[in-house]
């Protein structure tokens, strides 16, 4: 059977806690040869930075090669030929498609289509479950587990794929969620449904100062998503609406770790960097041993056959 890694709804409990042992087993040891032979293709039509870089960083450090696209201008779509028939060529090629899409749905769509493992790099407003790997991966690392936290997401969580694919990820370890949005930007109610019907406790905040925070475990910022805006208007009402600085930052549990899927606008004030509680970067960072986890997850590779592993490059 086919594997893909198109929605993190899908994942157990026990699958969660497998992959971060599997990113553990990469941070130890990011070298090997495991995808030797293999071809990895990165279709992205749409921009980014990290996801395609550590994708293709993740297959070049186990050993695969690279083919792909960083922007669909370049591709015959212009020329009229479907994501159907884009996905059906590129699966003569490679062993592996990562694909990033502006639709909702396209990566399900492609992994329908497709003879060969589908992973899903963003789609569209919906899901980001790679991004959703390295969080998971990133909130395990910095408290020690994913159990009973306070996570607080803040800024556009109507759009922001990366909060609704966290959302759903976390319902197997208790957490409580604050959602902090102005209203426009408000949790869409199928998530908050969602946390209705999976017993998850959350309550909303329109206010975001020292006081709204003070119980964080996780503080998960994001950016206001002007691409998904369809009324520009709309976009300049809201996009200043939350700026994290070290002054909201002054009564933060000591363990507390900002989180943001980056790119930041304006949401993250520079002078946060250097504060204790910043951990975007290093959080950014360990995207690529995610990737290494889910690349070995598609196609095959296991927990024991990383651990087992004697294609390591010191
Ligand atoms: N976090 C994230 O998806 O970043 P990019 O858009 O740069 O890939």
């Amino acid at each position: 059977d086919k594997h893909n890694f198109v929605t993190i709804a899908d994942l157990t409990r026990e699958k969660i806690l497998y992959m971060i042992e599997m990113a553990q087993e990469f941070e130890k040891h990011p070298n090997r040869e495991l995808l030797k032979g293999k071809v990895v293709a990165t279709l992205f039509f749409e921009p980014s930075t990290r996801t395609r870089l550590s994708f293709e960083t993740a297959a070049n450090r186990l050993g695969a090669r690279v083919i792909g696209f960083a922007d669909p201008k370049v591709t015959s779509g212009t020329k009229g030929e479907t994501l159907k028939d884009t996905i059906l060529m590129v699966s003569n090629y490679a062993d592996v498609i990562v694909m990033r899409h502006y639709i909702e749905g396209a990566a399900q769509y492609a992994s329908e289509v497709a003879p060969v493992p589908i992973v899903n790099a963003g789609d569209g407003a919906h899901q980001h479950p790679s991004q959703c790997m390295l969080d998971l991966y990133s909130i395990y690392k910095t408290q020690g587990t994913l159990e009973n936290l306070n996570i607080y997401m803040v800024g556009d969580l109507k759009y922001g794929r990366t909060v609704h694919s966290l959302l759903m990820a976390m319902r197997h370890f208790n957490p409580t969620f604050h959602f902090v949005a102005p209203k426009e930007l408000a949790m869409p109610k199928e998530y908050k449904l969602y946390c209705d019907e999976h017993g998850i406790k959350y309550q909303e905040h329109t206010a975001f100062n020292e006081k709204v925070i003070a119980d964080a475990d996780i503080l998960y910022m994001t950016r206001v998503q002007k691409e998904r805006f369809s009324d520009l208007m709309e976009y300049e009402r809201v996009k200043n609406v939350y700026v994290l600085n070290n002054e909201l930052l002054k009564n933060a549990k000591p363990n507390m770790k900002i989180l943001h899927p980056l790119p930041r606008v304006n949401e993250i004030a520079y002078e946060v960097d250097d504060n204790p509680h910043a951990y975007y970067i290093q959080q950014a960072g360990n995207g690529l041993f995610a990737r290494e986890a889910i690349f070995c997850d598609v196609l095959g590779i296991t927990l024991d056959d990383v651990k087992n592993d004697k294609t390591i490059i010191k």
